[in-house]
């Protein structure tokens, strides 16, 4: 039965380190009325990423960090269940910034606003939010844009078991790579070569891990797909072929610290073999979604890519998932269940 009221969590406190609940205030409000032009969504799946972590520092990034008293910003899947917005009517399915909190309404003030999915979804609402959302579409850009692929290259990628990594490497498959991936247990190793097809994968948590990295890529390396920065970028960096490409994705090693983005590593081999580091953001590519999502799902269809989600049950525990991203606690995709999709309106 849907809830009575709004439960949120507003961010109460810029945190230190991993996040805690005492960082955010758990209230609960009446349920929001949609005004002229707007609609009440119902929240139904949240998605977790590491920039959210970012967001609650005071560092300004791609988007302004979330301010003190503001609900938690994330992307999810809502259900319209009241309407005065003929673009979003009763029982679709909606995408946006909906935020750690039962029930939002679609405001112009939310930035990027909220997006239809199609009315017969043919997947289940949470893989708009993994193999087909976000997380999909940055490994599709990231890796065939930045890293431009050619059959026989090497393709490193670091996080490979999560969202982005693990869609990364697929795609580097289907475009004739060896691809080598970094993670942080053999269960995710395992998961990575026999049933996603990685050539080969390492828990860079073992004592020789940069050895077996090496022996993992007996050509050199010519695209590193880099999650994660620090220690595992610097090792990626010192195997790099002339002319290799860097597509830097994420630094998820800094973002606990006070500098998120820092991530200090030697530019020397960047240098002597012609790298190109190039950064990116998704939104970059926001005209050309469709253009990822379809071919996304043509392999998604075909069975060339595989999806896992993790999805976390209750809106009560989204304060201790977002560490889960920070301690490896999950495999694909991180999500949280907010109620059962879709309701019947
Ligand atoms: N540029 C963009 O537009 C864009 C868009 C989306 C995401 N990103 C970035 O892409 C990266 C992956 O994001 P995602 O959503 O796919 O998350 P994810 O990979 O599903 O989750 C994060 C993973 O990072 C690994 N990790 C965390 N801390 C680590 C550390 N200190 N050292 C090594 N590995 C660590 C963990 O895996 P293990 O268990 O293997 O350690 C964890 O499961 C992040 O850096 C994120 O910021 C960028």
């Amino acid at each position: 039965m849907a809830p009575a009221s709004n439960r949120q969590f507003l961010l109460k406190r810029r945190p230190t380190g991993l996040v805690t609940r005492d960082d955010f205030e758990c209230r609960e409000t009446a349920i929001p009325s949609p005004g002229s032009g707007e609609a009440l969504v119902r929240n139904l799946f949240l998605s977790f990423d590491p920039s959210q972590r970012i967001w609650i520092t005071d560092m300004p990034g791609y988007m302004p960090p979330v301010a003190i008293g503001e609900v938690m910003r994330a992307h999810g899947i809502g259900q319209v269940i009241l309407s005065n917005d003929p673009q979003l009517p009763v029982g679709s399915l909606v995408h946006g910034l909906i935020g750690w909190q039962d029930y939002v309404v679609s405001s112009k003030s939310v930035p990027f606003g909220f997006t239809p999915l199609p009315l017969r979804l043919p997947v289940p609402p949470e893989v708009m939010l993994s193999v087909l959302g976000m997380t999909g579409i940055t490994a599709y850009f990231g890796l065939r844009e930045i890293g431009a692929p050619k059959p026989g290259e090497t393709v490193v990628i670091s996080a490979a078991a999560g969202a982005v990594g693990s869609i990364a490497g697929q795609i580097a498959k289907i475009e004739g790579c060896r691809v080598v991936g970094l993670a942080g247990s053999d269960d995710k190793c395992t998961w990575l070569t026999q049933d996603l097809g990685f050539d080969a994968a390492i828990n860079y948590k073992a004592a020789d891990w940069k050895k077996q990295l090496r022996a993992a890529c007996p050509k050199g390396v010519d695209i590193d797909f880099e999650n994660v920065g620090g220690e595992i970028m610097q090792a990626v960096f010192s195997m790099l072929n002339l002319h290799a490409r860097v597509v830097l994705c994420g630094l998820i090693t800094g973002y606990n610290g006070d500098n998120p983005t820092a991530s200090l590593v030697d530019l020397g081999p960047i240098l002597v073999k012609r790298v190109r580091i190039e950064g990116f953001i998704v939104l970059d590519y926001a005209k050309r979604y469709l253009e990822a999502v379809t071919q996304l799902g043509q392999w998604l269809a075909a069975g060339k890519i595989k999806h896992r989600e993790t999805i976390v049950e209750g809106l009560e525990h989204a304060p201790e998932t977002l560490n889960r991203l920070f301690d490896g606690d999950k495999l694909g995709k991180l999500l949280l269940k907010i109620a059962e999709a879709p309701i019947k309106p």
